[in-house]
């Protein structure tokens, strides 16, 4: 019988299927994403909005670090990836808009109508993975290489950075080597940010 772990993300000793992991993931933003709109208090809908936006982050970087490299090998693969990379690019723009506006402009109308077309533009970027490329991922790559794959995206997204970065590298080499610059830096603004907002007597 299967293990209750083997159940999540096609899991098991060798790592988790990586298209069942990121379709995984995949729900948990739409979901994420469906409650935060629904949200009426701004402040509450912020907070809400940096912790999806880190997850997103994490997320879109290691796809780049861990899966597009693959993808890129496979037939059709140069062309989904720079669909992907693209989408992946407007996304990061909206979402630091929104970040922007949500700090500065909590109540604002112009807000809305940004989470909006966010919500559009990362609804297609992940039908488009889910439609376009698992399945060539699926295909051209075995079982046990997708595993390996998912083991790689975990451990890429626990180092990866919490922020969008609209103009950041997307392709190996640079995400190399500025993509643990870029956590850090990320690192330190949420800890600055957490300091800010906690009241003196509450840190330690
Ligand atoms: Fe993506
Ligand atoms: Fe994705």
């Amino acid at each position: 019988m299967a293990s209750a772990q083997e159940g999540q993300s096609g899991r098991d000793a060798s790592g988790p299927e990586v298209t069942a992991l990121l379709s995984e993931q995949h729900r948990e933003f739409r979901r994420s994403f469906a409650e935060l709109r629904a949200m009426r208090e701004p402040l509450a809908r912020r907070d809400a909005l940096e912790r999806l936006s880190c997850q997103l982050s994490k997320h879109e970087a290691a796809e780049a670090m861990a899966v597009y490299p693959v993808v890129a090998h496979l037939a059709s693969g140069p062309e989904l990836r720079a669909r992907a990379l693209a989408d992946e690019r407007q996304t990061a723009r909206l979402l630091a808009n929104c970040l922007r506006k949500s700090f500065w402009r909590p109540r604002s109308r112009g807000l809305r109508r940004l989470l909006c077309q966010l919500q559009a533009v990362l609804d297609e970027h992940v039908s488009y993975e889910e439609e376009m490329i698992f399945p060539v991922l699926r295909l051209g790559e075995e079982e046990r290489k997708r595993q390996m794959m998912g083991t790689w995206m975990e451990n890429a997204e626990s180092i990866g950075p919490t922020r969008p970065h609209p103009h950041g590298p997307q392709r190996l080499p640079g995400l190399i080597a500025l993509l643990p610059v870029l956590a850090v830096l990320d690192r330190l603004r949420d800890a600055a940010r957490r300091r800010v907002e906690t009241p003196p007597k509450m840190r330690s």
